[in-house]
């Protein structure tokens, strides 16, 4: 266990019981639920101030998701989003290994946050692996579970991306997670940063939507 990890629950398949932004930000029902599918209420309230964390799962250099999740740091709101970058410095996972420094760093990044964003390209129909490697070391700790997460793609056009949100969706649930939106955001090579801006903008209000409604989404 981890500085703000979780605690192994025999009570859940692949996900444990993990604080989940107690007295700040959203509080999610902790009630164990199935692990995928389903539309429902999770019991999330949102009180202004949010604690998120973002990830990227693209380590491309010029990379749109991550100038995305950068982008949406940057927007002025109540979101308090850190971006968590280290994806290219995680061990492959090992369910007999307990994790390095750097996986201890995701899991605390992940359990101190009460919303999770993830941004991921699509690479031959599905989520790149370093970013499945990443969500593969929360797996044992939980710290996803009863987490609202948000599902985004940067892509060139809107109907780009699904496959692989939908691997992060079915990836997140499994850990117990509330999958509370999930879209591709189009943006195109030629985008400016004021055309940027103004995605990240759109993307962080109608991320803020999805938390308030607390809803969960099935793909
Ligand atoms: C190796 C590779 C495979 C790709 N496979 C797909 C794909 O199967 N479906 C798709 O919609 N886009 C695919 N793409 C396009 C990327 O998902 C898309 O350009 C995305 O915006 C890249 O995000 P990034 O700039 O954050 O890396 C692929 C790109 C690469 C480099």
């Amino acid at each position: 266990m981890v500085p703000g990890g979780a605690c192994p629950s025999p009570s859940a398949p692949y996900g444990v019981l993990a604080g989940s932004g107690a007295g700040s930000g959203i509080e999610a029902d902790q009630t164990p639920r199935p692990g995928r599918g389903g539309i429902g209420a999770t019991g999330l309230s949102f009180q202004g101030h949010v604690r998120m964390t973002a990830l990227s799962g693209s380590l491309n250099g010029s990379s749109s998701n991550s100038a995305l999740v950068h982008a949406l740091a940057e927007v002025p709101s109540d979101v308090d989003l850190t971006v968590w970058e280290g994806l290219d410095q995680l061990p492959y996972f090992r369910p007999d290994a307990p994790g390095d420094d750097q996986v201890g760093a995701l899991r605390h990044a992940v359990a101190a946050a009460d919303a999770v964003l993830i941004a991921t390209p699509e690479y031959a129909g599905g989520m790149p692996g370093t970013l499945k490697n990443a969500l593969d070391w929360l797996v044992g700790t939980g710290e996803l579970y009863a987490k609202p997460v948000v599902v985004l793609s940067a892509a060139p056009s809107p109907e780009r991306g699904h496959n692989a949100r939908r691997w992060v969706e079915e990836t997140v649930r499994m850990q117990g997670a509330s999958v509370v939106d999930s879209y591709t955001v189009a943006i195109a090579r030629s985008d400016g940063p004021q055309d940027l801006a103004l995605r990240a903008g759109e993307a962080l209000g109608r991320a803020i939507g999805a938390l308030q409604r607390g809803a969960a989404i099935s793909s």
